[in-house]
């Protein structure tokens, strides 16, 4: 007689990834912003598949899970692109002309703000400060900060982002 071994319902990389993080904080419900923080930066984003998950094996309601998500701005739950561009638009920044650097780098992609690009490679965002208000009007491409940019310097430093 033949037994066959019951298989195992086949894990998908977020699956794997997500009990991977879980476990580095030994399941701990406490530690959810962390996780979700985490996750965050290896997906560039968290989305239905990696909530449920983190639900799942966190032992923690979906609603709560999505509340914590959905809360805090630090957390996408869309796709985001490579390259995440941040326009400060704080009174400061404002004052100096960010308004104008933003609809500068919207004209060059041909995106509006909260927007990514289709093939990925960027998202455009807007900020209210990053707390360095003598350097601008700033913008942030990753985490590379570049105080009062001109337009050729808003270029190479968008070309050189691949
Ligand atoms: S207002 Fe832009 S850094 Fe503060």
């Amino acid at each position: 007689m033949t037994v066959s071994a019951t298989k195992s319902p086949k894990r998908t990389k977020v699956s794997t990834t997500v009990r991977e993080v879980i476990r580095d904080y030994q399941q701990d419900k406490d530690k959810l912003i962390q996780i979700l923080l985490d996750l965050q930066g290896i997906f560039g984003w968290l989305s239905q598949e990696a909530l449920t998950e983190v639900s799942e094996h966190l032992k923690v309601p979906i609603t709560q899970v999505y509340q914590v998500a959905s809360y805090y701005k630090a957390f996408s739950l869309m796709p985001r692109g490579r390259h995440i561009i941040k326009v400060c638009l704080g009174t400061a920044c404002q004052v100096r002309g960010s308004p104008r650097l933003l609809d500068t780098i919207s004209a060059m992609l041909d995106m509006k703000p909260g927007e990514t690009s289709k093939d990925m490679r960027f998202t455009l965002e807007t900020v209210n400060c990053l707390g360095c208000c003598a350097m601008g009007p700033v913008v942030v491409v990753d985490e590379t900060y570049h105080a009062r940019p001109s337009p050729s310097d808003l270029r190479k430093i968008l070309e050189s982002a691949k």
